[in-house]
């Protein structure tokens, strides 16, 4: 017995070499890893996060917001580009940002006049939008530098990002223990998990505010890119963009995009709720029909013709909000000096509708203490034609 002893820790040091061989050999390294971003004006360092899967798709974030601050993915010639907007440096993202790439909660869109009862209690939230409540908040989840760490697992590579919002914050009722998770897998999909517990009844609807732009970061307008939402009805909204509780059918409507339609081809019309919204700037239904809650969807499908970019959106959420970058108006110098002009990006936010805890007759975002928050929106990135055809 005592001579195998050796002889064991001989094996496992072969097998082990073996393994680390055929890794070197296969250009294996290690596929998420952190660097130091920058410093908050408190001196808290944030952190730099890179995701990169097997086919070269590479996905950053960072502590601060839990910003994907770049993607970058193939166009139909296997060319790699940035295809979200946002900035170089941390100073950029703590400066002013239109929400480029950030983790929104408590609350994704607005809560009207910043104010909502609940159990018989009436609270009280910042507007910070008008008269309205929007994105959590003066200081919302974009806005806070969040723990973090990478694993690799059997879905792909991933970083988990966690914060504790205490009781109060920004208005809102109950301690909540936030948790979102990025994972990267090898068929090219980010799959964003969003978890949240409260110690108190409290709204929750969480989002991802990154912009896209499959052309490329910087590279022109998004109006040429065609989209295609699985949505035959959508939430108008008052001059505030506060849903008025109708669900509107699209037919006939410049917000149609039941086939694959480009952005630019209705907004330029002459129709209220464009008016209202400055362009898109709204909530669409999606026609899940009996799919449960808890089933991811296919909300969205986007393709850039130029490039043959596409990107799909699966999600566990009865709404998207189609926003079409209508605020930009070039005063933002972003990534690599690009300047952001009118409608450079889009957002395509997954999302419960806007307002619900003022609209009994939306799908309730009350999360109650014992319970869990779950909800998970998978990005897609392809091509279409060409030699990477799909
Ligand atoms: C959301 C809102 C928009 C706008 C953008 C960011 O999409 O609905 O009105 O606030 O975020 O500017």
């Amino acid at each position: 017995m005592h001579g195998t002893r050796p002889l064991v820790a001989l094996l496992a040091a072969l097998l082990m070499g073996a393994c680390g061989e055929a890794h070197s050999q296969e250009g294996y390294q290690p596929r998420g890893t952190s660097e130091p971003f920058g410093e908050m004006p408190d001196g808290r360092t944030v952190e730099l996060y890179t995701l990169r899967n097997a086919n070269g798709v590479v996905i950053r974030a960072i502590t601060y917001g839990g910003i994907i601050v770049s993607i970058h993915t193939p166009d139909r010639d296997g060319h790699f580009d940035d295809i979200v907007l946002g900035y170089d440096d941390l100073e950029g993202y703590v400066r002013e940002t239109p929400y480029f790439g950030a983790i929104i909660g408590r609350y994704g869109n607005r809560i009207a006049q910043g104010r909502f009862s609940l159990d018989g209690d009436t609270f009280e939230l910042a507007t910070n939008n008008g008269p309205n409540h929007l994105h959590g908040g003066s200081k919302g989840f974009d806005k806070v530098v969040w723990e973090a760490e990478s694993f690799v697992g059997q879905e792909g590579v991933g970083v988990v990002f966690r914060y504790t919002s205490p009781n109060g914050e920004e208005g809102y009722p109950g301690t909540l223990e936030a948790r979102v998770t990025y994972t990267l897998t090898d068929d090219d999909r980010l799959v964003i998990d969003y978890h949240a517990t409260s110690d108190r009844a409290t709204p929750v609807n969480l989002t991802q505010h990154t912009y896209f732009n499959l052309a490329g970061d910087g590279s022109g307008d998004i109006l040429g890119h065609e989209l295609q939402l699985a949505a035959s009805h959508y939430t108008p909204v008052d001059a505030t963009l506060i849903p008025t509780g109708e669900i509107a059918s699209v037919a006939g409507t410049p917000f149609d995009f039941t086939t694959p339609t480009a952005i630019g081809a209705g907004i330029g019309e002459n129709d209220e709720q464009l008016v209202n919204g400055l362009g898109y700037d709204h909530n669409f239904v999606l026609d899940r029909g009996e799919s449960s809650q808890s089933d991811l969807y296919q909300a969205a499908r986007v393709l850039e013709p130029v490039t043959g970019r596409v990107l799909e959106i699966y999600t566990t959420e009865p709404g998207i909000q189609f926003y079409s970058g209508n605020f930009l108006d070039g005063s933002i110098a972003g990534k690599a000096g690009h300047t952001y002009h009118h409608r450079y990006g889009f957002c395509l936010e997954t999302q419960h509708y806007p307002d619900s805890p003022n609209q009994p007759d939306f799908p309730s975002t009350i999360l109650r203490p014992g319970e869990e928050y779950l909800s998970q929106t998978v990005w897609a990135f392809g091509v279409s034609g060409g030699s990477q055809g799909s």
